[in-house]
């Protein structure tokens, strides 16, 4: 799929259809992950890829913004970014593990809709009760998670700011 095609078909999808990925799909998918930048290429994120339905089905309930959708459960897999602070940067206040680690996923969100899978972020989440289930260790953080499935919906594309609200050109 052309670069801008997968920029324009990416949406947030919320209902999925039940169907396994292919292995080597996921695989290009993490390897496009693994290609992100970083500060100073520390990659202080590490990646759990969810396959199994049980866990995929409680954590779907570890979400607290549109609890009411409950059927992340039947994509294909869930991706859960998680980072260490203390491996990334921090400048001015700034700490980079947020940035990092949002730009590989955005890296896997991109790829999956390369592949003609639908994604969505999940930021709002239950951090504790999901470190708990997956085993993470106390020094990374949960930063989100998405589904990965085919899509079983057409969300329709969504408002963005005009872009010369956005952009500013030579000076604000
Ligand atoms: C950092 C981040 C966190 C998000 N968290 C959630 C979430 O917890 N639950 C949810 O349903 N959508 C979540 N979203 C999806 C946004 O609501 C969605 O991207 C936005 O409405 C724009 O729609 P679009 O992705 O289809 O363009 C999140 C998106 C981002 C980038």
């Amino acid at each position: 799929m052309d670069f801008y095609d997968v920029i324009n078909n990416r949406r947030a999808v919320r209902r999925y259809k039940e169907g396994v990925i292919d292995d080597a799909v996921l695989k290009r998918i993490m390897e496009a992950t693994r290609r992100a930048p970083s500060w100073a290429n520390r990659q202080c994120w590490r990646f759990i890829l969810v396959k199994d339905r049980e866990t995929m089905m409680k954590l779907g309930q570890m979400r607290s913004y549109r609890p009411d959708i409950s059927c992340y459960e039947k994509a294909g897999a869930i991706a859960v970014a998680c980072a260490d602070p203390s491996a990334s940067g921090e400048m001015n206040g700034k700490q980079y593990y947020m940035l990092d680690t949002g730009i590989a996923m955005e890296h896997l969100i991109l790829a999956a809709t390369a592949e003609g899978l639908g994604t969505c972020w999940i930021g709002a989440i239950d951090e504790q009760p999901i470190k708990q289930l997956l085993h993470i260790p106390d020094q990374y953080r949960v930063i989100a998670f998405t589904p990965i499935g085919y899509a079983d919906e057409q969300p329709p594309l969504r408002n963005r700011l005009p872009l010369d609200e956005i952009f500013h050109i030579n000076r604000w």
